[in-house]
């Protein structure tokens, strides 16, 4: 007698993803997929998720505590397409009984790829130069104008010394940089390679001639980089941010940045992206990008690959490796 093969998981999937990505997406679940890839508002996920064992999200949908009530009780799984969690109620989701995962490792290198560039266009004017000569306004060679910062010799401090940091590190030390770190806990002395370890933030401020932030976006460290610290930091420092907008005040990095106190900031993330504070679009000391941090071909399809495999782990009975429950 014929064996009926089990049923494939069900799962919506909120935004498009790597062709790779929904390829296995298709062979392994029976999953509605977004080929639009327009943002689904929480009534579409609500419509979506009827009848679904998971979700595969991303950082763009909001999985508050309001909308994981909503959900209904077949979905035991919220897989998302991002090492960030801050768009999830992951102790609303544990209450009833959802696991979280998230895409850890696999995007450290190009988001610090991402730090290093703004750091160095920050650093230099790279945005500044590139629009005079765009522009035709690019006058003659002058031996005093403009002139950036050198990145050789200086201090950088690094605000969370997880994987990105780390990898942040790695290419700073390349450029002769002196590695200053604030994190939860220290690093084994193994593992610090001469990056000086600071038991507070305000402590390491001080010391950073650049300050590139790596930390989570937790209720800890949200506005965290404010006037007061910033104060703390040496005059025409520069701030790098790929982690979470909501990391920096605004006020007071824009403050900071027209009245010179920072000579430049280098940010990918925004509070509100993409509906940033407009005043950062007219500052010529910022440096803006639109959250690329993660943004290769490479490290889309192994993110992808990983929140499948945390799926995978799940509707097969075992611990997914990124589970993000207490
Ligand atoms: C993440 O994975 O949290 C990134 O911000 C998305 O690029």
């Amino acid at each position: 007698m014929a064996t009926i093969p089990p049923a494939k998981p069900r799962i919506l999937v909120t935004r498009k993803l790597p062709d790779e990505v929904e390829a296995r997406i298709e062979k392994d679940y029976d999953a509605t997929l977004n080929e639009t890839d327009e943002l689904l508002a929480d009534d579409d996920i609500i419509a979506g998720a009827q009848g679904c064992d998971g979700l595969l999200v991303t950082p763009t949908d909001k999985c508050n505590a309001a909308l994981v009530a909503r959900l209904p009780d077949t979905v035991k799984i919220i897989a998302t397409f991002s090492v960030g969690y801050d768009h999830i109620d992951v102790d609303a989701a544990t209450q009833r009984g959802i696991s979280v995962t998230n895409t850890p490792d696999v995007l450290s290198a190009a988001t610090a790829d991402i730090a290093m560039l703004l750091l160095l266009g920050a650093a230099r004017g790279a945005y500044w130069g590139e629009r005079i000569v765009r522009e035709d306004r690019w006058g003659a060679w002058s031996a005093v104008y403009p002139l950036g910062y050198e990145v050789s010799g200086k201090r950088l401090g690094i605000l969370g010394m997880g994987r990105i940091g780390q990898a942040m590190a790695r290419r700073a030390r390349g450029f002769d940089m002196e590695i200053h770190y604030h994190n939860r806990s220290r690093l084994p002395s193994g593992e610090e390679q001469g990056a000086v370890f600071h038991e507070t933030f305000e402590d390491m401020l001080p010391h950073c001639d650049f300050l590139s932030i790596h930390c989570a976006s937790t209720p800890e460290t949200r506005g965290i980089v404010d006037a007061q610290r910033i104060a703390l930091m040496p005059d025409n420092a520069v701030l790098v941010n790929t982690a979470r907008g909501d990391i920096v005040d605004d006020d007071a990095l824009i403050a900071a940045l027209q009245g010179g106190k920072l000579a430049a900031a280098g940010l990918d993330v925004f509070r509100n992206e993409p509906d940033i504070d407009p005043r950062y679009r007219s500052l010529d000391n910022a440096f803006l990008l639109p959250h690329l941090g993660s943004a290769t071909i490479e490290t889309r399809v192994a993110m992808g690959m990983r929140a499948l495999d945390n799926l995978d782990a799940y509707f097969a009975g075992d611990n997914p490796g990124d589970l993000l429950n207490r």
